[in-house]
């Protein structure tokens, strides 16, 4: 089966305020279509994980292949197109633009993708509905609650439609009614075909819903049965 994505024995480390070890020699696949989940404790290294397989952080050894194709051999902006063309991304913090509109919002991607404003427009408001949220595209992200916002961040990550969605903690700070229904959506949009990697100290929550685990330890990517 196609990969979607392969780390070939990665080393990460932090330099300061004192040099800190996040992989060593770790490597890891994932195929289209899957469902991943990527789990450990704070601090541990599922943050670093997600930026480093978006290539917004370089790894310091080793590589990664996006899409059959080695993005640590990438220039920035090639890399910049490449994501914004095939990865979606929703992050740990700061998801939505305070100043932008829940629209405003999720037409940022399909804008710097060059649609048309009116395809454009007509994607976002299709993926809005999707996530149930139609009725509130004019709001400010502010007015919305924090599942609400975390649907509206998904929404955005997806509309362009990305072949691979990388989730960073997606369900911090949710109830469990709207933990659960973010899983759901997750679901959903990787029976579409989207491949979902789910980064998340809520292990118990996400094996319920995920292919496959694997826990960040020793440096390493070590395979959880779910
Ligand atoms: N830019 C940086 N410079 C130095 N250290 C960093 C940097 N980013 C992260 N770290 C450290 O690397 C370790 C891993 O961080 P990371 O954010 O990947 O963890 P995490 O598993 O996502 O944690 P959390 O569950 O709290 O989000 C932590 O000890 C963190 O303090
Ligand atoms: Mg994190």
């Amino acid at each position: 089966m196609d990969r979607a994505i392969v780390w070939d024995s990665v080393k990460k480390s932090y330099a300061s305020p004192h040099r800190i070890t996040i992989f060593s020699d770790a490597s890891i696949e994932v195929l289209k279509g899957e469902f991943v989940g990527i789990f450990g404790p704070s601090g541990v290294g599922k943050t670093t994980m997600i930026l480093l397989t978006a290539g917004i952080l370089n790894p310091d050894r080793g590589k990664i292949y996006v899409l059959g194709r080695d993005i640590t051999e990438m220039s920035r902006d090639e890399l910049a197109l490449f994501r914004r063309k095939h990865i979606g991304i929703v992050f740990q913090f700061f998801n939505l633009i305070p100043m932008l509109t829940v629209l405003e919002n999720v037409l940022l991607p399909l804008e710097l993708n060059g649609f048309s404003r009116n395809e454009a427009i007509r994607r976002a408001k299709e993926i809005l509905s999707y996530v149930g949220l139609l009725r509130k595209a004019d709001m400010m992200p502010s007015r919305l609650s924090g599942g609400e916002q975390q649907r509206i961040a998904i929404a955005r990550a997806v509309v362009h439609n990305p072949q691979i969605v990388l989730a960073d903690e997606p369900t911090g700070n949710l109830d469990e009614e709207n933990k659960e229904s973010i899983f759901e959506l997750f679901r959903d949009l990787n029976k579409e075909g989207i491949t979902i990697i789910v980064a998340t100290h809520d292990v118990e929550l996400a094996r319920r819903y995920v292919h496959r685990g694997y826990h960040i330890r020793g440096h390493k990517f070590n395979p959880v049965g779910v």
